[in-house]
């Protein structure tokens, strides 16, 4: 399905999203968050798509933030209801029943960092920023921002940089938790695309669960790990949970068919 602001292509069973504004260092205007929105629901229904990488297009920027441009004359109920929406849409990635990558190939700041954190995880080329710099416009980060900053760096970590404004390079991301590989802008959607192709092999229910689970751990209406026996038994229900068991005791290799 074409979209107006994101480009797509699947291969191998792997959607690549790319924010297209490479003018605008991909800024997240109303269209971009539609289009983001529109095709998480492809990303659930679809099922030739077992995982999907997000990038941005160009070599300077993942996402520069929401469009600051849309922000202007704004009211307080307009402003929660920007944040609500933009909430929403990011809640749809973390939920994603299937692995979602963010491949941050330059600034993520604002909306862009946070975008890249609702992702299931990150991976930066060598030249990515970090940064919530709402601040410098009188804001602070609006679309789960200040929830999911602190829960993958901690709270003294986040305060710093959502107070300061203050971007951090990708070699302190790594050390912060906030990335889990750092590698050359040439090699990022490869590095991301190798990691996808072995989750690809897996069980895709087993692999969802393990999304389902790690998710309950944030979730205040869950018990994460009541939420984790109820996944583990739902497994046995699989027939690929039977051929991994199985395989395994007859010491071949499993083929599992998403059932
Ligand atoms: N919203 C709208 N437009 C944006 C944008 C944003 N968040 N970020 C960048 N742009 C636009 C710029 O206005 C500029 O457009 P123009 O060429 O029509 O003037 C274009 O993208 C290029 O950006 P520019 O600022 O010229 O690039 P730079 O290399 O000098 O600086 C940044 C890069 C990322 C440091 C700078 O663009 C910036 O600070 N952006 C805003 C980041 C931010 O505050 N994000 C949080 C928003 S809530």
């Amino acid at each position: 399905m074409p979209y107006e602001t994101i480009l797509t292509s699947l291969e191998e069973n792997i959607l690549t999203i790319t924010i297209n504004r490479p003018d605008k260092l991909n800024a997240l205007n109303r269209q971009v968050m539609q289009d983001i929105n529109d095709v998480m629901d492809e990303v659930y229904s679809n099922h030739e798509i077992r995982s999907v990488i997000i990038t941005g297009a160009g070599p300077k920027s993942f996402v520069a933030g929401a469009d600051i441009s849309e922000f202007v004359g704004a009211s307080v109920e307009q402003g929660k209801m920007m944040a609500k929406k933009g909430q929403d849409i990011f809640f749809k990635i973390e939920n994603a029943p299937k692995p979602i990558v963010a491949c941050v190939n330059g600034f993520a700041l604002g909306g862009g960092c946070e975008l890249a954190m609702s992702c299931h995880f990150r991976i930066a080329s060598d030249n990515a920023k970090f940064g919530q710099p709402e601040v410098n416009l009188g804001l602070i980060p609006g679309y789960g921002g200040t929830q999911r900053l602190t829960q993958l760096i901690g709270k003294g970590r986040a305060l710093e940089l959502t107070m300061s404004g203050n971007m951090i390079d990708a070699a302190t991301a790594l050390q912060y938790g906030l990335v889990n590989h750092v590698v050359p802008q040439v090699e990022l959607l490869d590095k991301a695309k190798s990691i996808l192709t072995i989750i690809n092999s897996k069980a895709p229910y087993a692999v969802g669960a393990c999304i389902i689970a790690a998710n309950a751990v944030f979730d205040e209406t869950k018990n994460g790990y009541a939420t984790e026996i109820d996944e583990f038994g739902k497994c046995f229900s699989t027939e690929d949970m039977k051929e991994g068991t199985s395989a395994f005791l007859e010491k071949r290799k499993p083929v599992f068919k998403g059932k």
